[in-house]
């Protein structure tokens, strides 16, 4: 078992996944330049970095920390989110004793135990200024906490959630928090705003990889991240909790205590995003921050975002492949799910499906925009499922052979967008496009015989094959 980041940092390590920079570096782009380098180089493969000669700082910074598709898959082997229910709630699986004493385990593994903070071990910082926080891009508004964990507590029901939001340096004890209107912390703070209070934050900087990664991932709203993390870590989280503020997991490099006052807002941006733009200034919650504390060998953990290639790409092109049985179970004809990286994962979004009655299509692309952090998406296209939609040339294909434009496009105006959409008019509100890339029936109004695809039988194709060797 990974049990935090000095451990993770030796488990890459030990599998040639971790470069040791040792020259004097600059925390202000400095990081940035040699991350997004590797980024680019090994496009979903990248190295994790450790920096341990950062100029002004003690603290060691590690970046990259999941640039690497082959570490994500290794983490998670093993442990699939969609067998887990099913072994819970399937009766067919229900009735297999392997498969109910699985997801009998997973249940356990899945409750985090809560322990009282304990000082041990940590010091307690002055200020933000002693951590080496990075400025990523030149034209960005400072310096940004860009892999924190932050850890909030409903006001109406005591559910905690976890996320990765960045956290603009306003100036010692102030940070911005950029929790999008749609996210769990931002809810959490709008429940706060209707009670007239404040909203106590945690903020973990650093723990071991589950944490991190249930924080970025896309979960529906109410599955607890940490109960998630040690589904897939297979052991039980260990939070720690300091008084009233929500707990942080216990192995935690670096914690913040604060609080937000739901209707204080103050400018935040810009910021170069994974959009390849920088983020055009918005209103954002500020972050007060009352005690931080850092283990006394800590690692700063960041992560560097920017034009694809880059790390959060290999974190969503992994949690997309990861979750697509769930969107699967929610709704059987969608039978494969792509975000491609260039549509910036939230943008434009490919979905297969199985199109068994008139207008199937179309039921399947509502049911995705209506769904968790799907409804980001702008431009959804169906296809059938002939199609690889991992194949643009293929996607390609179908959607200039299987449109026509007025009775397959639709546009629909006023719906919530990601907030890192410059393009719409009003922040996190636009519109959306669904195109039906599937074969027309007559069920759907398609007075024509719909044309036969071009193919040949595989006897034939088998016996040229083999005539096709005396080619040499
Ligand atoms: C490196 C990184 C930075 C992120 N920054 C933000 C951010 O600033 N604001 C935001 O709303 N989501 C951000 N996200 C995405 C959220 O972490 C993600 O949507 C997560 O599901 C949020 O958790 P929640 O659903 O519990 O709110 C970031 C993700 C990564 C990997």
């Amino acid at each position: 078992m990974i049990k935090d980041l000095h451990d993770y940092l030796d488990y890459l390590s030990s599998r040639r996944r971790l470069a040791h920079v040792k020259d004097r570096v600059s925390a202000e782009l400095e990081i940035t330049a040699f991350t997004d380098r590797e980024d680019k180089e090994r496009r979903y493969d990248g190295r994790a970095l450790l920096f341990s000669n950062v100029d002004g700082y003690d603290m060691p910074v590690a970046t990259n920390l999941f640039g690497s598709m082959s570490t994500l898959k290794e983490l998670f082997d093993g442990f699939s989110i969609s067998d887990t229910i099913s072994s819970i709630m399937h009766p067919k699986h229900a009735a297999n004793t392997a498969s109910m004493l699985k997801g009998a385990k997973a249940m356990l593994d899945s409750k985090p135990k809560v322990v009282s903070f304990s000082r041990s071990g940590y010091e307690k910082l002055g200020s933000l200024d002693e951590l080496p926080i990075l400025k990523v891009w030149p034209k960005d508004a400072g310096k940004f906490i860009t892999l924190p964990v932050v850890v909030t507590e409903s006001p109406e029901d005591g559910s905690l959630n976890a996320g990765v939001y960045r956290m603009q340096v306003f100036d010692d004890t102030t940070t911005g928090m950029h929790w999008q209107a749609q996210k769990g912390g931002s809810l959490h703070a709008y429940e706060a705003m209707k009670r007239g209070k404040k909203l106590d934050v945690s903020v973990a900087i650093g723990t071991d990889p589950f944490n991190m990664l249930s924080a970025a991932t896309p979960l529906p709203q109410g599955i607890n991240e940490f109960a998630f993390a040690g589904m897939a870590r297979r052991a039980r989280t260990l939070l720690a909790k300091n008084g009233s503020y929500p707990p942080v997991p216990a192995n935690s490099e670096i914690i913040i205590n604060g609080y937000v006052e739901p209707g204080e807002k103050r400018t935040e941006g810009p910021f170069g995003d994974h959009t390849g733009y920088y983020s055009i200034p918005e209103e954002a919650n500020v972050f007060h921050i009352k005690e931080i504390y850092a283990k006394k060998d800590a690692v700063y953990a960041a992560s560097v975002v920017g034009f694809p290639w880059s790390e959060d790409g290999a974190i969503g092109l992994f949690m997309m492949d990861y979750l697509k049985p769930m969107v699967s179970l929610v709704n059987d004809s969608i039978i494969d799910i792509y975000l491609p990286p260039e549509g910036l994962f939230t943008d434009v979004c490919f979905i297969k499906v199985k199109k068994r009655f008139p207008g199937e299509a179309k039921k399947a692309m509502f049911s995705v925009l209506g769904l968790g952090q799907l409804s980001f998406v702008k431009m959804i296209v169906a296809f059938d499922d002939d199609i690889d939609i991992k194949d643009l040339s293929r996607v390609l294909w179908a959607m200039a052979s299987r449109v026509e434009p007025e009775r397959d496009i639709q546009v629909i105006k006023g719906t919530p967008t990601d907030t890192l959409d410059h393009t719409a008019n009003l922040p996190a509100f636009g519109s959306k496009v669904m195109i039906d890339a599937t074969k027309k029936s007559k069920g759907e109004g398609y007075g024509r015989e719909w044309p036969e695809t071009i193919s040949m039988s595989n006897d034939l194709i088998d016996a040229v094959g083999r005539k096709w060797r005396s080619l040499g």
